[in-house]
């Protein structure tokens, strides 16, 4: 050891001594400042951002990371096995847990994730619970039935989007939000927003459209009516997680204009209309970089331009560096890890991460915690009404079923029909969701056979006892607990003999034939067996009609399908199908509603059904390379997605974007043009009239086919839609819509910006995406730029876009 020599030196170190004592004491001050001068101070809307100051980096740290999810060892073992022989594990993260955390007893079992809370700062454990068709929660609490926690099984995304009808899905939504608040939950994990791709993705059930404005109503509506009960939504998977394979690595290459048209331009609407709490970043990177390691997409994009409020989370164990997802501006990680709170924590502490951006997603996570319920002790009962739900839920199927085909007004069943014929497995056990994190552990699902019989219909029983006893043997009772999450592999069909059918054809009025499909998260479906009918299913179609026809009975086929599927071969032979969906726990109820006409359909396609697999555009792009395990996806379709792609490209489809049957028939006045409300803004009016016999409602859809400019533009583009009310026979309603140049851009990204050219736009009034009633014109004298915007997200890589001859 060196002593000092001389005075001055002594002197100097003394100096140094106090100073290093007066430092100590400072730090000693300063670490334990919150202790003493705030004891007392809580959280609330004056503290809160002092307290961030306050806290200490662990707490800081204990905020952006979720606690963990609880899953006893044998269960998570029993879970990684289901996954591995289903070749799902890939699929999902495992990483170890805060073992502490768990020991915290769960406010709701069964909820997806929680935060921790901090009892100095009175920050509470917040609870967060998927899923976009219903409430997902056990049903049972520690193996007492005496009280149960069912949730109502809501239809599922698709066939709300089939509604076309915004106050429907708010209605919808009003209803699933009352159930998280009665249960006690802060957000629900939905609505899933994604672009409806490619018809395999296995989540497209969770999804809307394939249309980015009837994606974005959609969700905005779905928002406000989960919000309207002071609970919070979370949309997601911010963006562009259109398939299952490989879903945690899978890196999506796709252009600036496809992400800002089609794939981000849902969340937009929905962020700008809805405000959601929250926004939940997705497993997959976009042009190299995890989405929640991207900071031009969550804060560029998502809070600077388009003016998000709320807090990111990640999608359950997304992304890997957990320090990039702080940086990037995804506030919170869930369900959290020690390992991410390691990282974050060793980054402060080497200046690696600064102080600040911590503060500001703390800020972010505190602000969610402002506004939940349970930081405002707002009480629960556990007892929502489900009855009021069910109703909700049985009035929203109808209203999102599309008829497909009603060949000589098979439908609705005449009141001379009283025995049927009842075909298919779905049929005798309804598919009412899809599977995974979406699905819904309701209190009951009413089956068609159910919903026929209590709609005083009756069934052949020779048929419902031979399915009955079909299905109860290969009941998909999971012998894995864990299939209950993830699924069972959904019963075959069964295959029905000639002589079954042609007797009775002899006994019935009429055949309705039910055809199923599940899927869910973490698998895509396949073409064959899947998107395209089993030879059972083409054969029991094919026989059904021939035995049932020849006795001049008419044949109905109900779709209870998730997602599409190929119709271009059979569709011919049928009277009538009607697109079911998966319709919710009184999906059985509401399909005999619409087949009774007791409902006029008025579903009408988000996506389009085209004639086979390999006439969709992603279809040589999905679900990426290399094909055993795909690595990288090219958007190569570019903004050609669904119908913009076959209505520009001229390829024929079997049912297009827009389609769907009703029991009465409308007729349209004249569109009248006039100037709207805003400086170049346009109102166009039009008169619907039910022409029919029957009340029901229209969709009226109006595209629009942009001029020529430098760049390439849609055949059509959906802008604005709206759903009747219910007419009576010879009722009319004015509908008005308002255009702004908004309306007519285009993003050019060259100019990092939202164009719309000048020059005439013919507006479409249409029935579908293919039947255009009438036009009116626009004029722009001139290009207006309606937005600027940063140069973001681009890709590393050149695509070689597809794009319309000129
Ligand atoms: C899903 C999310 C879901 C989360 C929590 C993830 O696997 O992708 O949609 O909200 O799990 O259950």
């Amino acid at each position: 050891m060196l002593y000092p020599k001389s005075h001055l030196q002594w002197s100097c170190f003394f100096a140094r001594l106090i100073q290093r004592i007066f430092q100590a004491c400072m730090l000693g001050m300063i670490s334990c400042y919150p202790l003493w001068v705030n004891a007392q101070q809580k959280l609330n809307a004056s503290t809160w951002q002092q307290i961030v100051h306050q806290m200490t980096l662990d707490e800081k740290v204990h905020t952006v990371v979720g606690m963990g999810i609880y899953l006893p060892p044998a269960a998570m073992e029993q879970l990684r096995r289901a996954l591995h022989d289903t070749s799902m594990l890939h699929n999902f993260h495992f990483p170890p847990m805060d073992t502490n955390a768990l020991k915290i007893p769960e406010k709701v079992p069964g909820a997806a994730g929680r935060t921790y809370a901090h009892a100095r700062w009175g920050i509470p454990s917040l609870t967060f619970s998927d899923g976009p068709a219903g409430v997902r929660i056990n049903p049972i609490r520690n193996n007492d039935s005496s009280h149960t926690y069912y949730a109502t099984a809501f239809p599922v995304a698709t066939l709300l989007a089939s509604s076309w009808d915004t106050g429907c899905v708010y209605a919808v939504g009003q209803a699933m939000g009352n159930e998280v608040k009665n249960y006690g939950i802060d957000v629900l994990l939905g609505p899933g927003m994604n672009i409806q791709r490619n018809p395999l993705c296995g989540r497209n059930f969770e999804y809307y459209s394939e249309d980015p404005v009837i994606t974005g109503q959609m969700a905005a509506a779905m928002v406000s009516g989960i919000q309207s009960n002071g609970v919070g939504a979370c949309i997601k998977h911010f963006a562009c997680n259109n398939q299952e394979t490989n879903r945690n690595s899978i890196d999506v290459i796709v252009s600036e204009r496809a992400l800002r048209e089609i794939y981000l331009r849902g969340f937009e609407i929905a962020v700008r209309q809805a405000q959601p709490w929250t926004v939940m970043s997705s497993y997959n990177k976009i042009n190299g970089t995890y989405t929640s390691e991207r900071h031009d997409l969550l804060t560029t994009v998502l809070r600077d331009e388009w003016g998000f409020q709320g807090m990111v989370m990640t999608d359950w164990f997304g992304g890997k560096d957990a320090v990039a997802q702080m940086q990037a501006g995804n506030d919170l990680l869930m369900p959290g890890t020690p390992l991410q709170m390691q990282a974050i924590e060793q980054a402060v502490r080497k200046g690696e991460l600064d102080t600040n951006v911590l503060n500001r997603n703390v800020e972010n996570v505190l602000r969610l915690v402002l506004k939940s319920p349970t930081f405002h002790h707002i009480a629960y009962s556990d007892h929502p009404d489900l009855q009021a739900h069910a109703r909700v839920a049985r009035w929203a199927a109808t209203q999102g079923m599309v008829l497909l085909k009603n060949q000589g007004d098979a439908l609705p069943l005449s009141s001379k029909i009283h025995q049927v014929a009842l075909f298919g497995t779905s049929a005798y056990h309804l598919i009412p969701g899809g599977t995974g994190s979406g699905t819904v552990h309701a209190p009951y699902t009413i089956s068609l056979a159910q919903g026929l019989h209590d709609a005083g219909f009756k069934l052949d029983t020779n048929l419902q006892n031979t399915y009955q006893h079909y299905i109860h043997a290969h009941n998909p009772t999971p012998k894995n607990p864990m299939a209950a999450l993830f699924g069972a592999p959904p019963i075959p069909e069964m295959p029905v003999s000639a002589e079954a059918i042609a007797k009775a054809a002899t006994r019935n009025d009429v055949a309705i034939l039910s055809i199923g499909r599940e899927s869910g998260e973490g698998a895509d479906r396949h073409i064959t067996d899947d998107f395209e009918l089993s030879d059972t299913e083409q054969a029991i179609i094919s026989e059904v009609c021939r035995a049932f026809h020849a006795a001049h009975k008419p044949v109905i086929v109900v779709l209870n399908i998730g997602g599409v599927i190929e119709t271009a071969s059979w569709r011919e032979k049928p009277d009538a199908i009607l697109l079911a969906w998966q319709p919710g726990e009184e999906g059985g109820h509401a399909i005999a509603d619409v087949l009774t006409g007791k409902v006029n359909p008025s579903g009408r396609l988000a996506v389009t059904f085209p004639v086979k697999y390999a006439d969709e555009p992603s279809a040589q792009n999905f679900p990426g390379t290399p094909p055993e395990h795909p690595e990288k996806v090219v958007y190569q379709e570019g903004i050609y997605v669904g119908y913009r792609y076959f209505h520009t490209f001229h390829v024929p489809v079997a049912y297009p974007f827009g389609y769907g049957l009703s029991y009465t028939s409308f007729q349209y006045g004249k569109p009248q043009l006039k100037e709207g409300p805003h400086a170049h803004s346009w109102e166009l009016s039009v008169v619907v009239t039910n022409t029919g016999k029957r009340a029901g409602k229209e969709v009226v859809q109006l595209y629009i086919h942009a001029p020529a400019s430098q760049l390439d533009k849609p055949a059509i583009e959906l802008k604005k839609f709206t759903k009747t009310k219910l007419l009576a026979p010879g009722e009319s309603e004015t509908l008005h819509f308002v255009f702004t140049p908004d309306d007519l851009s285009s993003f050019d990204p060259e100019r990092s910006a939202w164009i719309a050219d000048a020059g005439t736009y013919t507006v479409y009034l249409a029935k579908n995406a293919e039947q255009m009633i009438a036009s009116v014109q626009l004029s722009l004298p001139e290009a207006i730029i309606t937005e600027k915007v940063h140069r973001v997200l681009q890709p590393q890589e050149q695509i070689q876009e597809l794009h319309p001859e000129r």
